[in-house]
């Protein structure tokens, strides 16, 4: 059983996954990028929104952030200017380019929702309509048909302007990501209060049910020779959140090597325990491993 739940606005879509933080580099793209794929490698069928515009979640998944002019991308499809499944690619990883005709090779089950740079204007943007804000829930609820995919992931800025109100109003289940640090936990706090807010001012009208599910700490100590302080402040999160709180994930050098790789972890290097950290949050989420 999922512990996840479709979203109101249309019970006809799968769960709404979003990784958030108004903090940067705390793994929100590291977790959307290696849950997707490693659910996908399952046999699980998802599909990725790159929301922000850094568009980190696209140069992992086998695309430049800077797309070539006409190509379509989220920001036409949040300016109304194309559908989203115009601005939909294979989920891809690297392979080896002197052995084969193309660099890439697409993840079967995995698709993406191009990110682009132009996603820096969309507070400014989304603001210019009283009814921007709805753009995602209203591209996923007429773009996705019942049972075409079994989970979707949104990969959020760090920020917390409209266009991440927008993105809450389109999800259902929140990871709050946090580095083991004062800046980040406080932040865990003030993001946990939007969600609530975003659900009582929009939620009757608009069925947002967006809920901060879980919480992850990312980089976390192990010892105290790396730093009694990130063991303590590790130790206030779980006090606060308890059974909300995610396997924590160490340090682990080849993410970045991943990443600069354009490899998703699980094909990277699948013997790395952070494949298994992932993995058993895929158990948890009710994507468990198919017989
Ligand atoms: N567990 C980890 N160990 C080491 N480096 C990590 C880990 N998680 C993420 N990183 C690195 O930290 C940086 C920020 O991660 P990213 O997922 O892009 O964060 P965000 O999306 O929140 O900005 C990236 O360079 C990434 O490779
Ligand atoms: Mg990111």
């Amino acid at each position: 059983m999922s512990e996840l739940h479709r979203p109101t606005y249309a019970p006809h879509l799968p769960p709404v996954l979003a990784g958030l933080n108004r903090a940067g580099s705390v793994g929100k793209t590291t977790f959307g990028e290696n849950i997707a794929a490693q659910a996908a490698l399952r046999g699980y069928r998802v599909l990725c929104v790159d929301a922000d515009n850094q568009g980190d979640l696209s140069f992992w998944n086998g695309y430049e952030t800077y797309t070539p002019d006409g190509t379509t991308t989220v920001h036409d499809v949040m300016i109304g200017q194309a559908a989203l499944a115009d601005a939909i690619v294979p989920g891809r990883t690297r392979i080896n380019p002197d052995e084969h005709e193309t660099p890439f090779q697409n993840i079967p089950g995995l698709d993406l929702v191009l990110g682009s740079k132009a996603m820096e204007q969309a507070d400014s943007e989304l603001a210019e309509d009283p009814f921007g804000v709805f753009w995602l829930q209203n591209a996923l609820a007429e773009g996705i048909k019942e049972d075409e995919y079994d989970l979707i992931y949104i990969d959020c800025p760090a920020s917390m302007g409209r266009l991440s109100i927008s993105l809450i109003l389109a999800a259902t289940n929140i990871v709050v990501c946090m580095k083991p640090a004062l800046k980040e936990i406080r932040g865990s706090a003030a993001i946990t209060d939007k969600i609530d807010e975003i659900r009582a001012s929009y939620g009757r009208r608009h069925n947002a049910s967006a809920e901060a599910s879980y919480y992850w700490i990312n980089e976390a100590r192990k010892t105290k020779f790396q730093g009694q302080f990130y063991l303590d402040v590790q130790d206030d999160a779980v006090e606060a959140y308890g059974a909300k709180m995610l396997p924590p994930l160490g340090q682990v050098g080849q993410i970045a090597e991943a990443y600069a790789a354009q490899e998703p972890l699980a094909i990277y290097n699948p013997r790395l325990p952070a494949v298994g950290v992932f993995n058993t949050m895929l158990d948890r989420f009710g994507f468990p491993e198919k017989k």
